[in-house]
């Protein structure tokens, strides 16, 4: 092995020299029993159908995948209801955010975004050459429209807006989006990441497509990691009025959803998986709602959530009570100074975390 005598000289661009580092939700070590609740995914394995086109799909993997995925983008398409042309997919839904935000930030434009919310946001900002400017979320865990309305100035480019919001948990509601949009000019991007939409059980919640048929500045970005349980396998995507999104499919990594991945989220889209990716989807629910009700049982008072997760707004001992976690045998993800994130996984996962909690009472 050769090893560089010497680090090179070789500046990095000061945006990216000062990135904030991406703290993946923590794994269990080999052969350590944890249950693993730190990262937001679906504790259900791919279903059998989606197994086995992965199966077919790997005996393939000499070829290059079809470069724009039309069959995927034609059924994602169909599956939402637009047009192919308005439909760009990606490897995971954070690539295509990336390319969202390369394809309209110039260099020092403002992009505003909720905070604290997905921790790829200030990354992907930074990375875009944009200026992030953050509006804090409420303490009931719920964006503040009106502060991001009021956050925007004629430097302003972007504003994202995470519903539900990562990592704590509550929607947008119709009307307050509604207000918000009037109020931001048109030639500002909104991004709606809809991450956890299949969750939503809030008949407040906004209706993405509606809003876009409307509002052309409007890109929904949806994604197959959680709801559709294939986070290993990275395919996201955005749904942008027919200008934007070729604007988005210009800058987007070519092949940038390998040949596998688009056979498993093509499986995944069939009418049959569909209706039993929904039974999932329900039973996660339920057992957020079972979590949920314990947890208040408990004499907890926290954030509504409609996502496949709880928020802790546990400040200074976050990672301290994640420790705790992890020694009792639960993996959970803390933030630092602010609060733990507990994802919904399988029942005894659950229950496993729920007896933690219960030590924590409030
Ligand atoms: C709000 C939000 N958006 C986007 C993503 C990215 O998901 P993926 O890149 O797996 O599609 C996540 C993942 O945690 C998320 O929480």
């Amino acid at each position: 092995m050769t090893t560089p005598a010497d680090s090179s000289t070789v500046p990095l661009r000061a945006a990216v020299a000062a990135l904030p580092a991406y703290v993946p939700g923590a794994r269990p070590t080999q052969g350590a029993k944890l249950w693993k609740l730190s990262s937001n995914e679906n504790p259900y394995p791919p279903l059998p159908s989606v197994l086995e086109a992965i199966t077919r799909a790997a005996e393939e993997t000499n070829r290059y995948p079809d470069m724009y995925a039309t069959e995927l983008v034609e059924a994602l398409a169909a599956h939402v209801g637009v047009p192919a042309e308005q439909v760009v997919v990606g490897n995971g839904s954070v690539a295509v955010l990336g390319h969202v935000l390369q394809a309209v930030v110039e260099h020092g434009d403002e992009v505003v975004f909720p905070w604290r919310s997905f921790e790829a946001y200030p990354i992907v900002v930074a990375v875009a050459g944009g200026a992030a400017v953050t509006v804090p979320v409420a303490a009931d865990g719920r964006l503040d429209l009106t502060a991001m309305a009021a956050a925007v100035t004629p430097r302003t480019r972007v504003v994202m807006v995470c519903t539900p919001n990562n990592p704590t948990g509550p929607v947008v509601h119709a009307d307050e989006l509604e207000t918000f949009l009037a109020a931001v000019p048109r030639d500002v991007l909104v991004i709606v990441d809809e991450a956890y939409l299949e969750f939503v059980r809030d008949p407040q919640a906004p209706d993405g497509l509606d809003l876009l048929r409307r509002h052309p500045n409007v890109v929904l970005l949806r994604t197959l990691s959680k709801a559709y349980g294939l986070a290993g396998l990275r395919v996201g995507y955005a749904v942008a009025e027919p200008r934007l999104a070729a604007g988005i499919r210009a800058v987007s990594t070519p092949f940038g959803v390998n040949h596998v991945a688009q056979r498993a989220a093509l499986a995944s889209l069939e009418p049959v998986a569909q209706g039993e990716l929904r039974q999932r989807v329900d039973a996660l629910v339920a057992e957020r709602d079972r979590v949920t009700t314990a947890l208040r049982e408990q004499g907890w008072e926290l954030p509504e959530t409609h996502a496949n997760f709880v928020w802790f707004p546990l400040g200074d001992a976050a990672v301290e009570r994640a420790a705790e976690a992890t020694a009792a045998g639960v993996l959970v993800r803390p933030f630092a100074g602010d609060g733990l994130r507990v994802s919904i996984g399988e029942v005894e996962a659950n229950d496993a975390f729920l007896a933690v909690a219960a030590t924590w009472r409030p």
